[in-house]
């Protein structure tokens, strides 16, 4: 039996030695070391023998075992250690390749206009503060002293959601806002979206964004206005940049003006894009009307204050000399992608 032991011992490392893959191995494992494999049956025989050779035959039995599963371990890590290799071989990144590009986006030319707006008149003292669209007649108009027969009222011009309630057609109501839940000083910019009725084209959509701006304090002045107008026309569009301030009407400003900037193409000397003018027309402001300070509880003997709303479409057009405001919204990454 020793010897068929050693036969067991030598047949079976020859085929664990000449197997090639993991599954023939793992059937030379059955065979050999299976309930019902070649070692197994030397052991079922064990019994028929003397009690003087069983413990040897045994014993000799266990370290076939051993070294038969050793031996199928060993060739176990060797093959897949080939199959590895194999699997590098065939499967080696090439790096000469060129690579995929990942497209990063940016902002919209829009988002990126409004930021810089913002930025400047923060660095003045500005707080940034939000209203809501969706905003009351009150607000919007009879607070902002707006008459009652105010052509901007009417439903052809402004979306109503009830009687009382309107989508803002301005950000002016912010200041109504402001001046409700503040104390003066005041010092205020709201940007977002505003509502109008209207039919895009060119220069009009139902929907665009303007920038509010509110001061309040003692011996605010057109001056100051001026002043804080000149500031911001000089970052957003070069040093050189001057303001021109003409008479104009609101509602809610006395003195009201409609503010120019210089040409930013030819500097004031009259050109293509300014047609000739050497001005450029870009917001409405004035000094805040004594009706509107009264109505949010503020006494205009003591205070007075500026206001001035800047469309961020215009200025992004003026920047960027976009002749067509629906670009801003058909999202062709041929025009967004120039920003
Ligand atoms: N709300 C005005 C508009 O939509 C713009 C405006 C003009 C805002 C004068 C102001 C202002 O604050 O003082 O046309």
């Amino acid at each position: 039996m020793l010897n068929k032991l050693k036969e067991i011992e030598d047949s079976g490392i020859n085929e664990i030695n000449g197997s090639s893959s993991t599954a023939a191995l793992e059937e030379l494992r059955i065979k050999y070391l299976g309930k019902k494999g070649a070692l197994t049956s030397i052991l079922r025989q064990l019994g028929t023998l003397s009690s003087e050779e069983r413990p040897k035959v045994g014993a000799a039995a266990n370290v076939v075992r051993q070294k038969i599963e050793a031996r199928i371990e060993q060739k176990l890590a060797e093959l897949e250690s080939l199959q590895l290799d194999l699997k590098l071989k065939t499967e080696k990144v090439d790096v000469t390749l060129p690579g995929c590009k990942k497209e990063i986006g940016h902002l919209h030319p829009l988002r990126s206009t409004e930021n810089r707006m913002i930025e400047i008149f923060v660095s003045m003292g500005f707080d940034l503060v939000e209203g809501p669209e969706v905003e009351s007649v009150y607000n919007n108009f009879d607070a902002l002293n707006a008459p009652a027969d105010h052509p901007s009222r009417d439903e052809t011009d402004t979306f109503y959601i009830s009687d009382s309630v309107v989508l803002r057609t301005q950000t002016s109501p912010v200041q109504i806002r402001a001046m409700q839940t503040r104390k003066p000083p005041i010092r205020i910019i709201s940007p977002g979206k505003v509502y109008r009725c209207d039919s895009p084209d060119a220069t009009h959509s139902p929907v665009f964004h303007q920038l509010e701006g509110l001061v309040i304090d003692k011996h605010i002045t057109l001056g100051d206005l001026k002043g804080t107008l000149d500031l911001f026309a000089q970052s957003m569009f070069g040093e050189g940049t001057r303001t021109r301030l003409r008479p104009h009407n609101f509602p809610f400003t006395e003195p009201s003006v409609e503010v120019d900037f210089s040409c930013f193409a030819c500097g004031g000397k009259g050109c293509k894009l300014c047609k000739g003018e050497g001005w450029i027309e870009m917001l409405g402001a004035g000094m805040v009307h004594p009706n509107v300070l009264a109505g949010c509880g503020i006494d205009p003997d003591e205070y007075t204050g500026f206001a001035f709303g800047v469309g961020i479409e215009r200025t992004a057009m003026r920047k960027y000399n976009i002749n067509d405001l629906r670009l801003f919204y058909e999202n062709d990454v041929r025009f967004i992608g120039q920003f």
